[in-house]
């Protein structure tokens, strides 16, 4: 999970945060899958769904009926737009955190007063570089630096500008839900750090009836199993690995006591893996535990960035109350 991922940082962290971590995240997938495979119970972090492949299947995810999250957050965006901005107030710096796609963020730039610099942070340097382009196209006025890194460890950021407004960082989609409750809580203190007398704009899924739940991560079409299983296939490219797709299946379901969905992979036969050299052994329906998507209540997230330091402001939600967008005051 992006759960055992979070380190103590280093000097090789440092490194790869500033001369980009194509190549040392390339290696990092192996060693993971290889960890993965070798322990047990096996699970791996939902960072590597996104090659280009993955990446693709999971915009079409934004898109379906019953993938709620994504267009409901876009919708409270939109109606709330005028107040957010108003909050971010003039000459601002947004910091954002895993930026997918431009969609969410663009809402909030063209509410903004004379926004001065937009600092998406990605794992992929390719990807970043695509939207940074397209960015720099439609907003001329603004400062676009890609920062290639992965956030889930320790951030070094270019230092804010002189005459500039406050620093706020985005973290839209509850991403925030890859992390355990323990990592969130680490993450947003580190955040807090990061955006010191600024505040966060935090996306946040809430706990509601699990049929809807269920039904989010079982779409119709399959596109979130070719979703979870594209990782075994980016294993066989990238990896060598000798995964047959057919023989595994998608396993999604929600833990209610831990509040997540768990996404699994399991093994439909008796059958060997190999890896780097390595075989491994799966029983007819072991699996590998490929991610976690916490749930929030309103009250639970805006405990938890007090605990990390942060005073809770204004909570937008949908009328459904489907899923939240927090303001939160880093601290001084
Ligand atoms: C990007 C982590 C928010 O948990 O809903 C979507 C990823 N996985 N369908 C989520 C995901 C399966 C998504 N997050």
């Amino acid at each position: 999970m992006l759960s055992s991922r979070i380190v103590a940082p280093g000097a090789a962290d440092d490194a790869r945060a500033s001369q980009g971590m194509q190549g040392a995240a390339a290696g990092e997938f192996g060693s993971d899958m290889a960890r993965a495979l070798s322990s047990s119970p096996r699970s791996i972090s939902p960072k590597y769904f996104y090659d280009a492949r993955g990446s693709q299947l999971f915009d079409r995810i934004c898109e379906l009926p019953e993938y709620y999250p994504t267009r409901t957050e876009l919708d409270i965006l939109r109606i709330h737009a005028g107040e957010i901005a108003s909050r971010v107030g003039p000459s601002a710096e947004i910091v954002e955190f895993g930026a997918g796609s431009c969609a969410k963020v663009r809402l909030l730039l063209d509410a903004m007063d004379r926004p001065a610099r937009y600092l998406p942070i990605d794992i992929s340097g390719d990807h970043l570089a695509a939207s940074a382009a397209e960015l720099r196209m439609q907003y001329p006025a603004l400062d676009v630096q890609p920062v290639v890194a992965d956030y889930t460890r320790r951030l070094l950021l270019p230092a804010q500008l002189r005459d500039a407004g406050q620093r706020v960082g985005f973290f839209p989609g509850s991403t925030i839900g890859n992390f355990t409750p323990q990592e969130a809580l680490h993450f947003l203190e580190v955040t807090g750090q990061v955006l010191r007398g600024g505040a966060l704009l935090l996306g946040a899924d809430l706990v509601k009836d699990p049929a809807v739940l269920h039904a989010a991560y079982n779409d119709g079409e399959g596109v979130t199993a070719d979703f979870n299983l594209n990782l075994l296939a980016r294993a066989n490219r990238e990896l060598g690995a000798n995964f047959v797709l057919d023989q595994f299946a998608h396993s999604a379901f929600y833990n209610a006591p831990l509040r997540r969905i768990e996404m699994h992979l399991v093994s439909r036969c008796r059958q060997q893996v190999t890896l780097a050299g390595r075989s491994h052994a799966f029983e007819e329906g072991e699996t590998l535990h490929t991610e976690n998507s916490y749930k929030f209540t309103v009250d639970g997230l805006r405990e938890m960035a007090v605990r990390a330091g942060f005073r809770p402001g204004p909570v937008w939600t949908d009328p459904q109350r489907m899923f939240s967008l927090h303001w939160l005051h880093a601290p001084h």
